[in-house]
């Protein structure tokens, strides 16, 4: 992405999905357009199944939608190369996932300096940024830990480590508060909500909890395949 963000770092326009290609196949998402600028925090809500992390997948070029466009700090993914849209993904889009998705043999280190290994950082300097990363998040004492020797909180926090270690512009968690005790749950969305307003880092959160929606600055519903702006009270 380049070093001065358009204020429009995402631009979703026209665009459907479809999962599966026989008699089965049915669009998910319908004809949905947004945008979200740099800086921004955005929920995203809807029944299960509506195709929340479709989208999320979507905008995290994670896949290709069936029509429309992705346009990500102003240009088209859609018709960029497999190789340009995974450069885009590794260097400035972080995942956070509900079950977490460590490495259960690697230590918390390992977790998150394998993410700059894929990019080809020294072993040295990828350890030496994971570790910083790490002791912000407060798991300095846990570097050492594999995933189950780890509570599910400090677990979420190696995995959004792991998630910002490259310093992405755009961070993406589905329902990354999913496996945590309410208490928890909080502190880890606070976290997410510190990290945005901090660094700047935009934020989109998949989330059933209209609790955590609220702390966004956005609120957008899935409902049948379109996507609503909720109005914000
Ligand atoms: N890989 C897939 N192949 C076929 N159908 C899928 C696939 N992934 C999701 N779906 C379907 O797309 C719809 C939306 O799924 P999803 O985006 O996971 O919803 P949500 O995250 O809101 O629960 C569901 O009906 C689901 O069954
Ligand atoms: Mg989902």
């Amino acid at each position: 992405m380049p070093e001065n963000l358009p204020p429009e770092l995402i631009r979703v326009q026209g665009m459907s999905h479809i999962h599966g290609i026989d008699a089965t196949a049915r669009a998910t998402l319908r004809d949905v357009s947004l945008t979200i600028n740099a800086g921004q925090s955005c929920a995203i809500i809807g029944a299960s199944g509506s195709g929340k992390s479709t989208l999320l997948g979507l905008i995290g070029l994670l896949d290709q939608p069936s029509t429309g466009q992705v346009y990500l700090a102003g240009r088209d993914m859609t018709q960029a190369s497999a190789d340009a849209r995974a450069m885009m993904r590794n260097r400035h889009i972080g995942f956070v996932f509900q079950s977490f998705n460590l490495l259960p043999r690697l230590d918390a280190l390992d977790n998150v300096a394998l993410a700059l290994l894929y990019r080809g950082i020294s072993r040295q300097a990828a350890q030496a940024a994971a570790r910083r990363q790490l002791l912000q998040l407060g798991l300095g004492e846990r570097l050492h830990h594999r995933p189950a020797q780890l509570s599910g909180g400090q677990r979420q926090r190696v995995a959004i480590a792991r998630a910002l270690v490259g310093e992405p512009a755009l961070l993406l968690a589905d329902e990354p508060t999913g496996n945590l005790d309410s208490q928890t749950a909080s502190e880890v969305i606070e976290l997410l909500l510190a990290l945005n307003r901090e660094r700047g880092v935009t934020l989109i959160v998949v989330t059933h909890d209209p609790d955590i929606a609220k702390r966004m600055q956005r609120c957008l519903r899935i409902s049948e395949g379109r996507l609503w702006e909720m109005p914000h009270d």
